[in-house]
C-alpha cells in the first residue's frame, strides 16, 4: 500500500500513519466517519492484511437471515486475472451453507472498537443466535451483491465466488474465491 508505514503497537493496537497525497495522520482505533467511498481492490490491502490477522468479519446472507462469522484466515491478490479475497470457511460453519448458497460474500474490515463484536461472533453460530441482532450491528445495502455490509467498517470488499478448493486434507475448510465487484473504504482512511 503507497504511503502506508505502520508505526507499531501502542494501547495493544496498531496505529498507522500515512503519507503522500492521501494522507492526513490516521490513527485507526476510533476515527471511523461512517461516509464510504468506492475505491480499489488494491488500496488498502495492507490494513486489509493487518486487520485479518486479528479478525475480520465474513458476512453471508441468504434471504431468510443474514449471518456474521470472524475470519482470521484469507487472502487478497490476483487468480485469473480478476481481484480476489480468498476466505477459507471450516465446512461445519453455519456460513458456509450461506455461502453455498448464495454464491456470494462479503468481508467487512472492522476498526479496533469493533474487535470485540468480531470476536463474539466467532464464539456462536447463526444456527443459533440472530448476532447481527445480538451483537448491534447496523448493516447497509450494497449495490454488486445480495449480501450487506456492516456500517461502521473501515473497508468493505463486496465479492461473487468464482471457485472454491477443499483444503483437505490439510483441514476442513473451503476456499471460496470471490471476485472483488466492489470495495468501500471509509472516508476517514483519506
Ligand atoms: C478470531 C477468530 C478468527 C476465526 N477465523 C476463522 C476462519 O478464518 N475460518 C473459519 O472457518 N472459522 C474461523 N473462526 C471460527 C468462526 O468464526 C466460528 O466458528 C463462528 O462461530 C462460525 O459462525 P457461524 O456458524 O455462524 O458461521 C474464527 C474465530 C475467531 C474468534
Amino acid at each position: 500500500m503507497l504511503g502506508q508505514t505502520a508505526r507499531g503497537i501502542e494501547n495493544g493496537l496498531w496505529k498507522y500513519s500515512w503519507s503522500g497525497a492521501r494522507a492526513a495522520p490516521l490513527d485507526v482505533t476510533d476515527e471511523v466517519s461512517h461516509v464510504r467511498k468506492r475505491c480499489r481492490h488494491a488500496d488498502y490491502v495492507d490494513l486489509a492484511v493487518r486487520r485479518l490477522e486479528k479478525g475480520i468479519f465474513l458476512v453471508s446472507a441468504d434471504r431468510t437471515k443474514t449471518n456474521v462469522m470472524a475470519m482470521a484466515w484469507g487472502s487478497i491478490g490476483f487468480q485469473w486475472s480478476k481481484p480476489v479475497f480468498i476466505a477459507p470457511v471450516r465446512t461445519t460453519r453455519f456460513t458456509h451453507g450461506l455461502i453455498e448458497a448464495t454464491g456470494e460474500f462479503v468481508v467487512c474490515v472492522q476498526p479496533p472498537s469493533m474487535d470485540d463484536k468480531m470476536m463474539q461472533s466467532g464464539s456462536s453460530s447463526g444456527r443459533d443466535h440472530d448476532k447481527i441482532s445480538d451483537l448491534g450491528l447496523k448493516l447497509f445495502t450494497l449495490p454488486e451483491v445480495s449480501v450487506p455490509g456492516i456500517e461502521g467498517s473501515l473497508i468493505t470488499y463486496a465479492c461473487k465466488v468464482i471457485h472454491k478448493a477443499s483444503a483437505e486434507p490439510r483441514s476442513n475448510h473451503t476456499f471460496f474465491f470471490g471476485e472483488i465487484l466492489g470495495t468501500y473504504s471509509d472516508e476517514s482512511l483519506g
